[in-house]
């Protein structure tokens, strides 16, 4: 089957200066001239300043409100943030859930993000991995309750990424494996299969995320399946993200 693969860059709370991310920036559109759909999630802030910047790369939020404009200090809703240039936005990150976001919450945001033009990037993960298994039923009720409601034919619009929580960031206890992300493609495809039904399930994407890195990128593609990745530390070191964006365009589309 033919592959769209995306990259997406997760910057999370980085860098400190805007002059500093239109630098990164600049050198991620240099290498984003590929076939691989290129999209960096910089802090809502810099969003209206990289816009400017020519090239083909997309931008996405980390965030948004459950609700359109109104009296929710220090919120942004989608609607701003698509206006600001955004047209992706990443919603359930492991990082915000240990903030105390819940999936009635994530579900909120996603169907906010739906009418207001953006491209949920959903992400799920479990914390450990348990011999009995247990760590699918979590995933499943992560998947199932943060879509509850989405309707059909706004539903190919989202992006899952699939991020287990024990291989993010630097406080990773391993890194995972190409065949443990395999599996969890497969078994997210059914779960997307059994409520969306077959057709729309496949158009959706399913990333990687967790420790991607110019060393293992390769692996997660060609033994894991994975539609593209989801990116951190390594999005924001361009010599390293232009790598994994090389072997995206070598190896999907
Ligand atoms: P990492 O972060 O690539 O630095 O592990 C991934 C993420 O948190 O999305």
């Amino acid at each position: 089957m033919l592959r769209n693969l995306i990259i997406v860059g997760n910057w999370k709370m980085n860098p400190a200066s805007g002059k500093e991310a239109e630098r990164i920036f600049k050198s991620v559109q240099n290498s984003a001239a590929g076939q691989s759909r290129v999209v960096i999630c910089p802090p809502a802030l810099y969003l209206s300043r990289l816009k400017k910047i020519p090239g083909k790369t997309l931008l996405g939020g980390q965030n948004c409100f459950p609700g359109e404009a109104g009296a929710f200090t220090g919120e942004i809703s989608s609607e701003m943030l698509y206006d600001a240039g955004a047209r992706y936005v990443i919603l359930g990150h492991s990082e915000r859930r240990t903030m105390g976001e819940t999936n009635a919450e994530i579900n909120g945001k996603i169907r906010a993000a739906l009418v207001a033009g953006l491209s949920p990037i959903l992400c799920v993960g479990e914390k450990e991995r348990d011999e009995g298994h247990k760590y699918l039923d979590f995933i499943k009720e992560e998947a199932q309750e943060c879509l509850k409601g989405v309707a059909k034919n706004s539903f190919s619009g989202i992006i899952l990424a699939y991020e287990p929580v024990w291989a993010i960031d630097k406080s990773a206890t391993r890194e995972s494996a190409p065949e443990e992300f395999r599996e969890m493609y497969i078994f997210l495809r059914r779960i997307l299969s059994d409520k969306f039904g077959r057709e729309a399930a496949e158009k959706v994407r399913i990333l990687y995320g967790g420790s991607v890195s110019p060393k293992n990128a390769a692996g997660f593609l060609s033994e894991g399946g994975a539609d593209g990745f989801l990116i951190g530390r390594a999005s924001l070191d361009p010599k390293k993200f232009s790598k994994i964006i090389e072997l995206c365009d070598q190896s999907g589309n």
